[in-house]
């Protein structure tokens, strides 16, 4: 293990510093979606809204998107979370902040959308168990939501097929999280002040030294956290143990994804020939098997204080232990689908290293707007 002391280079070398330049700043305002004409709408937000928080759009009627979603983490406390007659999700919800920077939706990436991303709660038995006859009738019955919709779309809610009632349900839906943005946080002052100590040759002496540094290099955290929003958007398997039915992770999903009948290529699509369906297109081109299965989208870490317990399997109760995880290499061989990524392998981090990367982790909470 000597070369891992004396002849260990300063930290950051210029690599690292360019990782680094990447970190912060993310932006507030996400671009607009094509595949959704009503985004950006104010009316479209508003309605998103209420429909958002209503449970009257679930077949049980106590069910509503923001029963999974709220709090200060947009999420829940508990591994799964509770649907109609009580019965559980199979994984942990993420939060709604910031999720419309993601690429990909749901842990095994199965929307490309954020607004065919709704649909699936929506119709799912276990979340809400509805269809699009609950949800038009729901949205016949309140005037206010009658007139938004005409107004939006050119017809009522009545006239038009269930699939395209539904894909507008969750284009308003998707409308709305788009003002669930919190980014600015102590992470990116430390990062911005970090580089210009770096940059005069004084980077030891600053407090986010062995955080950023463990981050960067020991821990390898940002092969896969990185960009603004601390995530890749891509898919890993990490070796977390899961023995449910989706263990399968992106593999198990893809081909449903590719002919969905909502997906960004579909005629319920606002732009089913732009960049979001040509991504689905490379998805079909170069999907590899043993690289997608068991694997699980790397999360963003902002404001991931917030919103334990984590993982997708929600196993672990805190961030010291997602930090042991990654130490030990990830759980065993045998308790999870497919093969572990090579980039997860056991860390040796001290104590001290441990200690800065939670930290650097609760540094990531942002202000809410
Ligand atoms: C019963 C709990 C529950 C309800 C109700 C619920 N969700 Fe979720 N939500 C989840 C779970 C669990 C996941 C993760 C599912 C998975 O990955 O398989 C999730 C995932 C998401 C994601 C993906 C986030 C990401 O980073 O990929 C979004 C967005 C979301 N939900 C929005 C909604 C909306 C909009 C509604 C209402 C139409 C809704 N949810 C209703 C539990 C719920
Ligand atoms: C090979 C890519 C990769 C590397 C390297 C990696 N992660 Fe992750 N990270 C992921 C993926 C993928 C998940 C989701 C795994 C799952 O649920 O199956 C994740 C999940 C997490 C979570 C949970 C977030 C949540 O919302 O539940 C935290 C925290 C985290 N990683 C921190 C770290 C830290 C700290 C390091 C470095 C010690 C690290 N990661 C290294 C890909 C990676």
């Amino acid at each position: 293990m000597g070369w891992a002391c004396e002849s260990e280079e300063p930290f950051p070398t210029l690599d690292e510093l360019d990782q680094l330049r990447s970190l912060h700043s993310l932006s507030s305002h996400p671009r607009l979606d094509a595949t959704n004409k009503v985004d950006g709408l104010p009316v479209a937000q508003e309605l998103g809204h209420d429909l958002f928080k209503d449970p009257g759009l679930s077949r049980c009627g106590t069910v509503s998107c923001d029963s999974c979603h709220s709090g200060d983490g947009r999420t829940v406390d508990t591994a799964t979370a509770e649907g109609c007659g009580g019965q559980r999700t199979e994984r942990n919800p993420p939060t709604v902040l910031n999720v419309r920077h993601n690429r990909w939706f749901m842990w095994d990436g199965r929307a490309d959308s954020l607004w065919s991303q709704a649909i699936l709660p929506l119709t799912n038995p276990v979340e809400m168990d509805s269809d699009a006859e609950v949800v038009r009738a729901r949205l016949q019955a309140e005037e206010s939501y009658r007139t938004r919709y005409q107004t939006l779309f050119g017809v009522e809610p009545s006239g038009v097929a269930a699939p395209v009632l539904m894909a507008n349900v969750g284009k308003l839906m998707a409308a709305y999280e788009r003002v669930l943005m919190q980014v600015d946080a102590p992470f990116d002052t430390d990062v911005k002040r970090f580089i210009a100590a770096a940059e005069a040759g004084s980077a030891e002496g600053d407090p986010a030294y062995l955080g950023l540094k463990t981050f960067v290099r020991k821990g390898q955290c940002i092969v896969c956290h990185k960009g603004p929003s601390l995530t890749d958007e891509l898919f890993h398997n990490v070796g977390l143990e899961d023995r449910g039915p989706g263990a399968g992770g992106q593999w198990a999903v893809l081909n449903a994804l590719l002919d969905w009948e909502f997906n960004a290529s579909s005629r319920h699509s606002d732009d089913p020939n732009g960049a979001d369906a040509l991504r689905l297109r490379t998805l079909r081109s170069q999907a590899k098997q043993e690289e997608l299965e068991g694997a699980f989208r790397t999360p963003s870490l902002r404001n991931v204080a917030l919103t334990a317990p984590y993982m997708h399997t929600g196993a672990q109760a805190s961030l010291e232990e997602v930090v042991d995880f990654y130490n030990d290499g990830g759980n065993p061989e045998g308790s999870f689908t497919g093969k572990r990524t090579v980039t997860i392998v056991p860390l040796e981090l001290t104590d001290a290293e441990k200690r800065a990367l939670v930290e650097l982790l609760k540094s990531l909470t942002g202000t809410p707007r």
